[in-house]
């Protein structure tokens, strides 16, 4: 039996999955947020109602289905829809003490034609923050997600970014856009010929072979905004600046979810190696959401990563952000009269933190020895009756061989002394 079309396992790569993962959660924890899980079902209305029944996510991509009680329920195709749903359902709202500020990680699901960095089950990790619209936090945001991508290696992130206004403006905006791509039909693709009267923002962000120059010159949104989203977007900017994060204004960015207002962005790896999929994450404000699933009126704003586009770019531009992490002590017994022994050294070694293997291959010792050539070994201790005997324990430094008796009782002082990982 084979894994379903658009799926992948974890396996040699494990190691860099939760690497990334960990690193996102301490980074998030940095920032003062909190974890938030919720369903990878939700019911289908929810996502229709969100995401916009326009987009492509929700007209081709969703995995809906039916469960024995006749409920419509979809697997989520992205995890914004449900954490509002969460936050209004559990009233999060009322909580004075704003903003209110969430991480997730977890796997959604959109049924897209797979390639490289193009999954139909994928992860994304995201960030969503409620109850205060202002440039600073926007900045906060956006920085959060390039510091990420720096501190796992990467050098050539571009940030895309983007002021789309409010429903008023883009009415306005709609109304030009319609205008002018009236005049171009003939040369749109066929789905955009339709998309245009129902939606045509999503024209601009067809992924399909549109003429490049149909879009290109395309009136700007930026024209549509009033005094108020303009000084919103020069104000992001300026912050942007002064945290020296390398952005591009693209007037023509949209994103492909309905429900985006005023700030939008995107973060890219400048490669040529994954084609289009060099876009690792995305978001915006979303100030109307919450009132549109019933809650009340609350700005919000996020942006999520793919996680396996992150892991499939760092592969292919050979960046290894997981340092080889060291066993800080391996122990080898020389006979088995001494395991138990072994695994009460073993034992409180971990409970103090530190890295431990023991050997349980029960080889001769020179054949236990040459096994361990090449393994990422701080320290090698050699036990056998005379060391249990002495309350002694011998260390060999694997690196520079040299060796050290140490009293049993002063063996954890030793390690906090000499291993830099215990953390
Ligand atoms: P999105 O742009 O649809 O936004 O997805 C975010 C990221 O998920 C993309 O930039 C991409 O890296 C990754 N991604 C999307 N589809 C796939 C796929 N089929 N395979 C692999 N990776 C994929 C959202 O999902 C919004 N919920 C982001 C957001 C959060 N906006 C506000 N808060």
């Amino acid at each position: 039996m084979n894994k379903p079309k658009g799926t992948y396992d974890v396996t040699t790569n494990g190691s860099t999955w939760l690497y990334l993962e960990q690193v996102f959660y301490s980074l998030c924890a940095n920032y003062n947020y909190q974890y938030i899980r919720t369903p990878i079902f939700e019911t289908s209305e929810l996502f229709h109602r969100g995401i916009g029944e326009g987009t492509d996510i929700i007209s081709k991509e969703t995995y809906d289905f039916t469960d024995k009680g006749k409920r419509n329920l979809t697997l989520r195709p992205e995890l914004t829809a449900g954490i509002v749903r969460s936050y209004i359902e559990n009233k999060m709202y009322a909580d004075s003490n704003k903003p209110h500020k969430f991480f997730t990680f977890g796997p959604a699901f959109r049924y897209e034609r797979p390639q490289h960095g193009r999954n139909r089950e994928f992860y994304q990790a995201g960030v969503e923050v409620f109850g205060i619209k202002s440039a600073l936090l926007d900045s906060e945001i956006i920085s959060l997600g390039y510091n990420y991508l720096k501190f796992l290696g990467f050098e050539n992130i571009i940030i895309r970014l983007n002021n789309i206004g409010n429903n008023i403006m883009r009415t306005k905006y709609k109304e030009t856009l319609l205008a002018y791509l009236s005049k171009h039909q003939a040369e749109l693709c066929q789905d955009c010929q339709v998309r245009m009267n129902n939606n045509p923002l999503r024209v601009l962000d067809c992924k399909i072979d549109n003429p490049k120059s149909v879009i290109q010159d395309a009136p700007s949104i930026l024209d549509s905004l009033d005094e108020e989203s303009n000084k919103y977007f020069n104000d992001l900017q300026i912050h942007l600046e002064m945290l020296d994060i390398p952005y591009v204004v693209d007037e023509k960015l949209v994103r492909g979810l309905d429900y985006y207002t005023d700030t939008v962005f995107e973060y890219i790896i400048d490669t040529d190696k994954i084609g289009n999929q060099n876009v690792v994450g995305g978001g915006g404000r979303y100030d109307n959401l919450v009132s549109t699933l019933g809650g009340p009126d609350t700005p919000g704003i996020g942006f999520s990563f793919g996680v396996d586009r992150i892991i499939e770019i760092l592969s292919l531009l050979n960046v290894n952000p997981t340092e080889k992490s060291l066993i800080d002590v391996y122990l080898l017994g020389i006979n088995n009269n001494i395991d138990s022994y072994l695994l009460t050294i073993a034992d409180a070694l971990r409970m103090s933190g530190f890295k431990v293997e023991i050997d349980f291959s029960n080889k001769n010792l020179s054949k236990a020895l040459k096994n361990l050539k090449g393994q990422p070994i701080r320290y090698l201790a050699i036990i056998g009756e005379d060391e249990i005997n002495q309350g002694k324990i011998k260390l060999k430094d694997y690196q520079t061989t040299e060796e050290y008796t140490i009293d049993g009782n002063d063996l954890i002082k030793f390690l906090d002394e000499h291993c830099h990982q215990k953390d």
